[in-house]
């Protein structure tokens, strides 16, 4: 059993908090533009201070506001939802409601009716895959995908290589994890010229933080590419106009914004671009008609060829109230919140220094708040330079309340550029039968089995990042970990 290191509130000092904060009040001080925030931890986010958890894994999920429950609730106690395939009363209801939250979300993205369809799924995870399924890949075709891209965006390779087509990925440069715009344009200009060319990447990685220009929509667009956006670790803090910016396909996860409901996400697609997608299958509710005897099958169009069954029409009205929520806030003052905040916390874990003056921590990303969100991935380091096992600092983080996420955040382009493991070691390791995931990390020769990531959201506060700090000063002077830490499961 691991003896926890001391907990917060032993080590923690409230009048050395206040006096931190002040100085980063006096150092940024338009950050109390972002007041209403505070005032919202107290009324709708409670729940926090009152157990003394310090969430720092918004990436992974936001958290909702206690008025988002109570509203959907109140709908739901109130009135009689039937299943929207039909036409009786209570059908009806549910209908309205599924299609006001549909407009909502093509509202809130700025995205007009005439040009994007918005399609419910469960989460970003399933509007990638309709598109994987359904984008016509032929043999001549091509697949781009930046490094970082989460694992359910790599995934797509898998069907362009069943039907032939290429897969090719454009590398990042280290240390900051971005791609080179020059090389990037060398990619897109290898497209198959009358062939079908799909190019992924996220508007922010989930790993390093990383914004990439939206600009590379409307380039890759022009030389031949479709452009499918993974916008899920970016909505939450940030504005996405489909207006100004027209990728052909976007992907969302609605828990990552408002923390409610989970599982629901949604497939925003440009028309045309979903038009030319061919569905490998149909099921009930994408349907105009289907015999058995005749072998007919009539097609619906748009959303609904799309939404294969019973859609979850109990819990898409909650997408609209959780909307509301972010608008009364305004997504800009959540931005600069999450800027302020992690800024200060970027800076103050990169000053901390042992003893001996060697660094304690390294930062996977940009080290400055320059075209980034509020995703930070790092490791803490023993003074001799080695990083600290990861599944040791869960251990830790526990007996803080802390919650932060370690291991390769389904990412593993970025952590094996992060980590600089070259594809000669890949090719040539083998994730043989009966192997663990700890044995392949061992295979691999990776220096650490995974990072840290922090990640700050709407109801993050400056005692967040303030405690996160007291709780990283635990690692400084530790030259060794337990060596009974609990296997790796998944990276
Ligand atoms: C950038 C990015 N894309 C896709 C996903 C997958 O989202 P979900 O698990 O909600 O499908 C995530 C989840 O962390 C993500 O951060």
């Amino acid at each position: 059993m691991l003896e926890p290191v001391a907990a917060a509130p032993e080590r923690f000092d409230p009048a050395a908090q206040e006096h931190a904060e002040a100085a980063f009040l006096d150092a940024d001080p338009s950050f109390r533009e972002t007041a209403v925030l505070d005032e919202l931890r107290a009324s709708e986010y409670g729940r926090l201070d009152a157990r003394g958890d310090v969430y720092l894994d918004y990436t992974g999920g936001s958290l909702y506001a206690a008025s988002q429950l109570e509203e959907h609730l109140l709908a739901l106690r109130e009135t009689v939802y039937g299943n929207p395939h039909s036409v009786n009363p209570t059908s009806s209801a549910a209908t309205v409601l599924v299609e006001r939250a549909r407009a909502a979300v093509l509202r809130y993205f700025n995205a007009p009716e005439s040009d994007y369809a918005c399609i419910f799924t469960p989460n970003a995870t399933g509007a990638l895959r309709l598109v994987a399924e359904a984008y016509p890949f032929g043999s001549q075709d091509r697949f781009l995908a930046t490094f970082d891209n989460h694992n359910s965006v790599n995934g797509i390779r898998e069907f362009a290589r069943a039907r032939g087509a290429r897969t090719t990925y454009v590398p990042l440069a280290a240390p900051d994890l971005r791609v080179p715009e020059e090389l990037l344009e060398q990619y897109l200009d290898d497209v198959a010229a009358d062939g079908h060319n799909l190019f992924a990447y996220p508007a922010q990685s989930n790993f390093s933080g990383v914004k990439h220009p939206l600009e590379w929509i409307a380039a890759a667009q022009k030389r031949g590419w479709d452009v499918i956006l993974d916008a899920a670790a970016y909505v939450p803090t940030s504005r996405l106009d489909l207006s100004a910016w027209k990728p052909d396909f976007v992907a969302i996860s609605f828990y990552k914004m408002f923390g409610y409901p989970t599982g629901l996400g949604a497939l925003i697609a440009r028309r045309p671009a979903l038009a030319r997608l061919q569905r490998p299958w149909f099921s009930g509710g994408t349907v105009v008609a289907a015999n058995v005897q005749g072998d007919l099958v009539v097609p619906l169009s748009g959303h609904a060829l799309f939404e294969d069954g019973t859609v979850n029409y109990l819990g898409i009205p909650a997408i609209e109230i959780g909307l509301g929520h972010i608008d009364r806030i305004g997504i800009e003052t959540i931005s600069r919140r999450v800027e302020g905040l992690g800024a200060w916390l970027l800076e103050s874990m990169q000053s901390l220094r042992h003893s001996d003056g060697s660094p304690a921590t390294i930062v996977y990303g940009p080290t400055t708040w320059d075209r980034r969100g509020g995703t930070i991935a790092f490791n803490f380091l023993h003074p001799d330079g080695r990083p600290v096992d990861e599944r040791f600092v869960d251990v830790v983080a526990a007996a803080h309340r802390i919650s932060v996420r370690t291991g390769c955040f389904c990412n593993s382009g970025a952590g094996e550029t992060a980590f600089s493991i070259s594809r000669d070691t890949l090719i040539g390791a083998e994730f043989a039968e009966g192997m663990t995931l700890d044995d392949y990390i061992r295979l691999v020769g990776m220096p650490t089995g995974g990072a840290v990531r922090v990640s700050l959201g709407l109801a993050t506060n400056f005692a967040d990042v303030y405690r996160f700090m007291s709780f990283a000063a635990e690692f400084l002077d530790v030259t060794d970990v337990p060596a009974d830490l609990p296997p790796r499961l998944a990276c």
